[in-house]
C-alpha cells in the first residue's frame, strides 16, 4: 500500500502511554474524550478493545482509531486525524491496519454510527467500503441529530477495501 503522508509518519498498535495523545485529539477533533485514566484502562483491555495510532517523527499522536469487538462483531468507537495531516491517507492507513488485525481475530462484521451531518466522515467510510445499513433519528443526546449506521463485512474477497483511495 502506498500513502501520501510523510514517511516519518508511522501507524502502529496503541499502547497505554498513548492515552494522553489520544485524549487531546479526541477533545480537539471530536469535541469529547474519555479521561486519560479510562483510555489507558481501555488500551490495556486486550481481547476486547483495539486501538491504532498514527504518530509523527517525534512520536506525537496525530490520529487514532478505536474499536471494541466481541466474537465476530466489532464496532468503531472513534476515529480522528489532526487537521494538518488530513487528506493524506492517514485514516485510510489506520483503518487498513485495524481491519487486518480484526480479520486475524476472525471478526466478520465491522459496524459504526456516524452523525448524519458528518458528511466528510460518511464519504470517508463509504470510500473504504462501508455501506449505510440503517438510520436512527434523534440519536445523539447533545444535538438530537440522527445517526447513520454503517457496516462492512470482513473476511470476504473484497479487493476494493484494500485499494488506497484515489489511486
Ligand atoms: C474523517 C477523517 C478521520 C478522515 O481522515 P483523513 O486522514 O483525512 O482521511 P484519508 O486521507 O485517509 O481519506 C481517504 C478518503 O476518504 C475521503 N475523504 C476524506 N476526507 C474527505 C473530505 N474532506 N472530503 C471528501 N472526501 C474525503 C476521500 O475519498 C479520501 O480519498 P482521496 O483523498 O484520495 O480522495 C478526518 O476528516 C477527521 O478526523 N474528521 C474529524 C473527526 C471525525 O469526524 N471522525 C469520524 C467520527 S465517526
Amino acid at each position: 500500500m502506498t500513502n501520501r503522508f510523510d514517511s516519518t509518519v508511522t501507524i502502529r498498535r496503541a499502547v497505554s502511554s498513548d492515552a494522553r495523545g489520544i485524549r487531546v485529539i479526541g477533545q480537539h477533533c471530536l469535541g469529547m474524550s474519555w479521561s486519560e485514566k479510562t483510555l489507558a484502562a481501555d488500551l490495556d483491555n486486550i481481547g476486547r478493545s483495539l486501538y491504532f495510532v498514527a504518530v509523527a517523527f517525534d512520536q506525537s499522536v496525530i490520529g487514532f482509531v478505536s474499536c471494541w469487538y466481541v466474537l465476530d462483531e466489532a464496532e468503531i468507537i472513534d476515529l480522528a486525524v489532526v487537521s494538518e495531516y488530513r487528506r493524506q491517507g492517514v485514516a485510510f492507513g489506520m483503518m487498513a491496519a485495524l481491519r487486518a488485525e480484526l480479520q486475524k481475530l476472525h471478526v466478520r462484521f465491522l459496524r459504526l454510527e456516524v452523525r448524519e451531518t458528518n458528511r466528510i466522515a460518511r464519504l470517508f467510510y463509504q470510500r473504504i467500503g462501508f455501506d449505510e445499513m440503517g438510520y436512527r433519528s434523534d440519536y445523539y443526546p447533545d444535538t438530537r441529530e440522527a445517526a447513520m449506521l454503517m457496516e462492512q463485512v470482513l473476511n470476504e474477497p473484497d479487493a476494493g477495501a484494500n485499494t488506497p483511495p484515489g489511486r
